[in-house]
């Protein structure tokens, strides 16, 4: 089956077509305007979104050598996301199966990151750790096969990804600051600032939020007059250190409890190499870890393709539980 999805939940939008687990093209469009803003703007996302959509689609058509005709199943995210965004997508894709008269299947965007690592990737296999880091999640999951996920734990306050753009504010970096702070922190000494990771009750949960403030007073008490760019890469490697041991600690949990050996990780924040290679490192030797290409790693629609390609294929969106743009 080919298969077109289409992603529009924040302020990336994307086309991607996919045969089976192979991706044909993933056009994606990153929203530059709003790092003028220092973070995602939802107005201004949802006519991004409507201005860039049926452009990225005849591109995607023509890279990919096909027309229209040739789709077999469309599938759009419809949440979570900025629910202005997500209907531009969500409008787009269901009214283009309607005038093909093929069908349409609406998915969840975690859904969507989860099953990423099989694009491209004939290695894996169910069970499987997934830890999804993004700008708006960041959660752990046991899944267990396509559509048979349990959640283990979920962040209480910010993503981490989130933690990553706020810090960067504070530094002064521009928006997105994730792969920025990565590249800082390279230079910078990891042990400088002592900053804490967050006990939770909750074992499989997360909290970034006291983090983020901890970096904000350490940088109002030690620094009030700004920062050097020598200490701007301290501050930088002292918080991602503390960001990553967060999450490589739980994951290493939840390996060891649910004797999973397979280990993905997913989302924006998982094109982190540092985070990377201390999973690679801490976790158990019989452990293999599988991390999407970082364009599948960032919101993109070949994801979608594929999440909605199985959950047409199992049944699943029959159930109705995906989340609508317009609940009831
Ligand atoms: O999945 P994604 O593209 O979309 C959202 O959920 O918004 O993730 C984007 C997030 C941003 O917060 C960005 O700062 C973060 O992923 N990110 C990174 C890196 N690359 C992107 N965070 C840490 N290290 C990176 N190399």
């Amino acid at each position: 089956m080919i298969v077109l999805g289409i992603e529009t939940s924040c302020d990336e939008t994307s086309i991607g077509i996919i045969q089976d687990n192979k991706i044909i093209v993933n056009e994606i469009y990153s929203q530059k305007i709003h790092s003028e803003f220092g973070g995602v703007v939802p107005e201004i996302a949802s006519r991004a979104h409507l201005k860039k959509i049926v452009p990225l689609l005849n591109e995607a058509l023509k890279n990919a050598s096909i027309t229209l005709e040739d789709i077999d199943l469309i599938a759009a995210t419809a949440g979570p996301g900025l629910i202005g965004a997500l209907i531009v997508g969500y409008c787009f894709g269901n009214g283009l199966s309607l005038s093909l008269n093929i069908p349409f299947v609406p998915v969840n965007h975690i859904d969507g990151h989860i099953y990423s690592v099989f694009l491209e990737n004939e290695e894996l296999s169910f069970p499987y750790i997934a830890l999804l880091v993004s700008g708006g999640n960041t959660s752990l999951f046991l899944v267990e096969d396509y559509y048979k996920v349990r959640e283990l734990g979920n962040t209480l306050d910010d993503a981490a990804g989130e933690a990553f753009d706020k810090v960067g504010k504070l530094l002064g970096l521009s928006y997105p600051a994730g792969a920025i702070i990565e590249r800082l922190a390279k230079d910078g000494n990891h042990d400088f600032v002592n900053f804490p990771i967050a006990e939770l009750s909750g074992k499989y949960d997360f909290s970034f939020s006291g983090l983020k403030t901890a970096v904000l007073r350490y940088i109002q008490k030690n620094f009030p007059n700004g920062l050097a760019e020598e200490t701007k890469k301290n501050i930088a490697a002292s918080f991602q250190k503390a960001v990553i041991e967060a999450l490589v600690r739980k994951t290493i949990l939840a390996v060891k409890e649910f004797g999973v050996n397979n280990v993905a990780v997913v989302g924006g924040v998982a094109s982190n190499r540092t985070l990377q290679a201390k999973l690679l490192e801490l976790l158990p030797s019989t452990s293999k870890l599988f991390v999407p290409a970082p364009q599948l790693c960032t919101d993109n629609g070949a994801m979608i393709a594929y999440a909605g390609l199985k959950s047409y294929q199992t049944e699943h969106y029959l159930l109705n539980k995906i989340t609508q743009p317009f609940p009831n």
